[in-house]
């Protein structure tokens, strides 16, 4: 098991757009995704995008399947590789784009929670490690998590997103209940 380093807000790597993955199934992608799963899980993460370990490339992981600490109101996400996705917001039966607003966090912005607003209601397509299709539509807390780890493949960190920067601060601050030990 390695766990790597996670850049933090402020590094140059963080605001790249990174680059599409060419070849799939191979030796190279599955030991890079071993090392992003096992440096998720090592920090409570609900995902981790590649250009979060210094790898410019477009790959996210992101779903808990299980718990997580970090987040323990949401609900449960499939555990998911993701490659040179393409997102696409859908609109509701009134032919809307709704967005819904929600608290973030980010392990490249460790200690911090922000309010962001989100498309609801997205459908994300894209390959996983294997080169197989994947193309959900999806809605709420997994449209988020989607979103917010897809922004890291094109250079932009949640509080870039941030509206209300009075709804943006410390963790410990805002939720004082969450246990020290598992803030990020
Ligand atoms: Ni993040």
């Amino acid at each position: 098991m390695t766990v790597r380093e996670i850049l933090k807000m402020g590094d140059a790597r963080l605001l790249r757009v990174a680059q599409p993955v060419t070849a799939f199934d191979t030796d190279e992608l599955h030991l890079l995704i071993t090392d992003m799963l096992d440096t998720m899980h090592a920090a409570n993460g609900a995902g981790l995008a590649a250009p979060q370990i210094g790898v410019d490339l477009q790959l996210v992981i992101f779903g808990s399947g299980e718990f997580n600490p970090r987040y323990p109101d949401a609900p449960v996400v499939p555990r998911t590789v993701l490659i040179n996705p393409v997102l696409t917001p859908l609109a509701d039966a009134q032919g809307v784009l709704a967005e819904e607003e929600g608290w973030e966090g980010c392990l490249s912005v460790p200690g911090l929670r922000g309010v962001v607003p989100r498309y609801q209601r997205l459908r994300y397509q894209g390959m996983d490690q294997f080169g197989d299709p994947i193309d959900r539509s999806v809605e709420g807390f997994h449209a988020r998590v989607v979103q917010h780890e897809c922004d890291h493949l094109m250079g932009v960190l949640y509080p870039m997103r941030v509206r209300d920067f009075s709804r943006f601060g410390y963790t410990s601050v805002l939720f004082p209940g969450l246990d020290a030990a598992q803030d990020d």
